[in-house]
């Protein structure tokens, strides 16, 4: 990392935004993230990914300020309406995090990519990094799993219309309410489950926090029909990455089949916040979001202390 004593959060921890102090304990967060479609609906597709952009800041407590459009788009080989409705899809996102997209980049590209420049800030007291994870804490997921699974399914056409709406409603749901939700209750760390899955996301906290932790498969919640998608062979290729990566840190059960552990390893596009924080804060936030979260957040498992294998799923 830059040896510079303003950069509180910067390479070091795999942590989901940069964090840079501008005086005081007035901090500045930072994010980027762009991709190519997952879903088929080009203003769905601005949606989920400004979603995902925004997710990074809420995720480590901040407040988005403003944001900047990063565009790939063949602009001779697809209709300008299509670039026209992931912008709108971006911009509504935008303004239902309370923010404007201010600017931006455009290149002309063979194969469309959409994302945000996202800038936000925070109070240091209200910093929740991904580090701080005890033994003893419970662990709370506020989506559910399976977009991985799902967005390859759309793509061999294999997914039907029920899956799709709530692939899409999921990422697209912006993390705002699981983060504010915060307010007020001793959070130890937060990451959100994006590319890496789960598992991926759950080792860097682990890592960070020196410490491992358990988790419960049965309590994992996921979108409608992934575990059949999945036994019919549909996954994406990061997934089978992630597992492979994640593989020597995790103790699988043996009565999780193969099908089990890919699952709890899909890689995700905007999933929902991994937060750590003790028992009894953990039953309040619970009460707190799932007055009015389209997906109920769950307890699927608990921080213990550091040993062999960083996680344990059983
Ligand atoms: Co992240
Ligand atoms: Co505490």
């Amino acid at each position: 990392m830059a040896n510079d004593d303003r950069v509180l959060v910067g390479f070091d921890g795999a942590d989901d935004a940069a964090v840079v102090r501008l005086d005081g304990d007035r901090l500045i967060v930072q994010t980027v993230d762009f991709f190519t479609p997952i879903v088929d609906n080009p203003y769905q597709f601005g949606q989920i990914a400004a979603a995902n952009s925004l997710s990074d800041i809420y995720a480590m407590g901040g407040t988005p300020l403003f944001a900047l459009n990063i565009v790939a788009f063949p602009i001779n080989d697809l209709p300008k309406t299509i670039l026209t409705e992931i912008l709108q899809g971006g911009a509504d996102k935008a303004r239902e995090a309370g923010i404007t997209i201010v600017g931006g980049h455009s290149i002309d590209d063979k194969e469309p990519k959409y994302g945000l420049v996202v800038t936000g800030e925070v109070d240091e007291q209200n910093l929740v990094k991904n580090n701080g994870a005890r033994p003893g804490d419970a662990l709370i997921l506020t989506k559910p799993l399976g977009t991985g699974i799902i967005a390859t399914a759309i793509k061999k056409g294999k997914a039907d219309s029920d899956q799709i709406d709530a692939a899409v409603l999921s990422m697209s749901t912006l993390n705002n309410a699981a983060a504010e939700a915060m307010n007020g209750l001793d959070v130890h760390a937060t990451t959100d489950v994006t590319g890496y899955g789960l598992l991926g996301h759950l080792l860097e906290m682990c890592r960070a926090s020196n410490v491992s932790a358990n988790v419960d498969f049965s309590s994992l919640p996921y979108l409608p029909g992934v575990r059949e998608l999945a036994e019919s062979g549909v996954f994406p290729g990061g997934t089978k990455r992630n597992l492979d990566f994640v593989n020597e840190y995790v103790h699988f059960q043996n009565s999780l089949s193969d099908i089990d552990q890919l699952l709890a390893a899909d890689a995700q596009t905007s999933g929902g916040l991994l937060i750590a924080l003790p028992n009894e804060e953990a039953k309040k936030y619970l009460e707190i979001i799932n007055i009015s979260a389209p997906f109920p957040a769950v307890k699927i498992g608990h921080i213990t202390n550091i040993t062999d294998t960083f996680i344990s799923l059983y």
